[in-house]
Formats: structure tokens, sequence, C-alpha cells
């Protein structure tokens, strides 16, 4: 099989600046495609921007002899994201792929959280990546080819304690991939999206937030551990070639989710049970619900449903034993 190339295509890459948007940023440009290495260069909740963290990328591929532009603005910002594109196309005509990697993660238990933190959570990963899919849309719409990658989380999918607005965007990420894989379709346009899982700065403040659950650090750290015994698979680069390869024209999939998990690669689905089948005559009760309610949620024999990344984990190790 031949290699994936980015010869002649250019690729956004946002929060590229650091964590996995380097890796992607990197490996892309190393196969020869234009980069645009957007990145606020805040904090991990998103504060503080600076412009160190885009220009370190982009002096990395510079000096390995890739072609890459730094960008600034924050995703979350409508100016700022049009912006992203508009100097995209500015610089180097086109835009053939794009990454929405950026996030920010602002953690607590549901009773303490705020209704500011929720807006500056949607506000990047929810409505940063509306606002520059937006943005790219009218031009790969126009050369009738694009690729989307969108950035979810099994803390939103599966679930997790202490991450109510994070896990609340992230699933709204999911919602969008949806339906623009299907606004898409006629127009060359594939759209999916990643559950990624790496040590980066967002995932140590992850684990140092869950510090008040006692029960989850331990079960988290003792997974992190048997995970070391197994190589360096929560290194960033370990979640690179998913990303890259939904971003390439290699590329086949629309409409779907894909986990990297500790070197396992698998597509994540919502499905629906078999189910119990009502009267059409007469509408069904509360008492029927509660009388069928077996048949109405047992999931089908083999079905793997991890109600947190922690069960996620435990279910990757368990295959590897
Ligand atoms: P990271 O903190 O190293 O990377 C996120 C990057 O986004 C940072 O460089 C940050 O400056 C940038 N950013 C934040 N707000 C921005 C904005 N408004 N505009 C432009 N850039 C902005 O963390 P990591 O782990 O590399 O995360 C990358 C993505 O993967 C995030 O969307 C995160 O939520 C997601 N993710 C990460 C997981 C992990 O295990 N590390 C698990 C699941 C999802």
């Amino acid at each position: 099989m031949s290699d994936i190339s980015f010869k002649d295509q250019v690729v956004i890459v946002t929060g590229a600046g650091g964590g996995l948007g380097r890796t992607y940023a990197m490996d892309i440009a190393r196969r020869g495609g234009k980069v645009v290495v957007n990145d606020f260069g805040g904090t991990v909740e998103g504060l503080n921007g600076s412009r160190a963290m885009a220009d370190e990328v982009v002096a990395e591929i510079t000096a390995e002899g890739g072609v890459a532009l730094a960008s600034y603005d924050s995703v979350a910002d409508s100016a700022g994201a049009a912006n992203i594109v508009a100097m995209t196309i500015a610089e180097f005509g086109r835009v053939d792929a794009l990454i929405n990697n950026a996030g920010n993660m602002i953690n607590s238990r549901f009773e303490d959280s705020r209704i500011e933190d929720l807006d500056a959570i949607l506000a990047v990963h929810l409505k940063g990546t509306y606002q520059v899919s937006k943005a790219v849309w009218p031009y790969m719409k126009a050369q009738g080819y694009g690729r989307l990658v969108f950035t979810a989380s099994s803390a939103g999918l599966f679930g997790n304690e202490m991450q109510s607005a994070y896990a609340a965007a992230k699933a709204g990420v999911v919602g969008l991939m949806n339906v623009l894989s299907h606004e898409g379709a006629a127009h060359g346009i594939l759209c999916n999206a990643v559950m990624p899982n790496a040590m980066s700065r967002m995932a140590d403040q992850m684990l140092a937030s869950m510090k008040t659950d006692a029960a989850s650090q331990q079960r988290m750290s003792e997974n992190l551990e048997r995970l070391a015994a197994l190589g360096n698979s929560m290194a960033p680069e370990f979640n690179t070639g998913l990303a890259v390869y939904l971003a390439s024209d290699r590329c086949s999939s629309t409409h779907a989710l894909y986990s990297h998990c500790a070197g396992r690669v698998a597509r994540v689905y919502i499905g629906v049970t078999e189910g119990w089948q009502g009267s059409r005559q007469q509408p069904t009760s509360a008492e029927d619900i509660a009388d069928h309610f077996d048949a109405i949620s047992v999931l089908p024999p083999g079905a793997r449903a991890p109600g947190t990344p922690a069960q996620e984990f435990e279910l990757v190790l368990a295959q590897m034993r």
C-alpha cells in the first residue's frame, strides 16, 4: 500500500501548539502538506494567550524542511475563527483538511460548576469547531473535496465525574459531526471524530483534578501503571496516525467516531437495542415500560459499553491479556 501523502494539500490544525495537535501538524508537514499551526497559546483553562506555542511548532516544522504558517487566533472568537481560514487562503490559496483539535478544560463537581465555565468550554470545543468548520466549508464545497476531523472525548461519550461542561461540549461536537457528514456527502466533504487518549498537559491537569475522587483516581493510576509496562502507548504520537488518516485523501470514512486507547483503535458507535414492541393501537403506558424494561434496555451479547474512560481502559487491558 502506498504512503499517505499531503503533497499539494493545505491542512489547518487548531490547538497545534502542543500535545496532540503538534504531532498532527508535524506528521502532515513530514508528508508534504502545508500546515497552518493554529494555537491561542494559553493555559489549559484557555486564559492568557501568547504566540510562543504556535511559533515553536512552526520553527520545528521549518527546521525539518516543512512548510508551516503560525496562527494565533482563538477558535472561540468569531472573527478569529474566520481569520484562521482567511489567512490560510491568503497564504496557500486553498484548504483541504481541517483538524479541529483546540481544547480547554475546567473541571469541578457539578454543584460547584459555574455557568461562565460552561460558556468558556462550549466556546472553544463546540462553538470553535462550528466556526472554523463553517469558515472552511465554502472552499471545500467549491473544490468538491474536504476532510473535517473533530475531537471528542471518552469523558463526553461515556461520562466522567468532575467534567460536566467538558463532557457536554465534547458530546455536542459529535452531534455536529453527525450532521456535517450528511450535509458534506454530496460535496466530497467527509467528517469524522476522534476520541484520543494521551498524556499531555491537559491530561496531567485532568488527573490532578480527579484527586477529590479517590476511587477513580486510584483506578486510573493503576491502569496507567499497567500501561506503562506495556509500552509508550499513552504518548501523544500514538494518536497521530488516526487523525492524520482521517484528514487524508485515503480516508473513505464519514459519519463515524473512533477511539484510540493505549494502542487499540476502534470505532465507537451509537446503536439501538432490539427493544420491546408495544401496541400500535394503544399508547404505551408507564406500567408497560416498567413491565418490559429489561427487553427495552438490555444490550446485545458482546456489546462493549464502557460507562467511564477508566472502564474503556479496563476493556483494552483485558483484550491485551
Ligand atoms: P493540550 O492542552 O496540550 O492541547 C490543546 C491545545 O489547544 C493547546 O495548545 C491550547 O493552547 C489550544 N487552545 C486552547 N484554547 C484554544 C483556542 N480558543 N483557540 C486555539 N487554540 C486553543 O491538550 P491535548 O491533550 O493535546 O488536547 C488536544 C485535544 O484533544 C483537546 O480538544 C482535548 O480536549 C482532546 N482530548 C484529549 C485527551 C487526552 O487524553 N489528552 C482525551 C480526549 C480528548
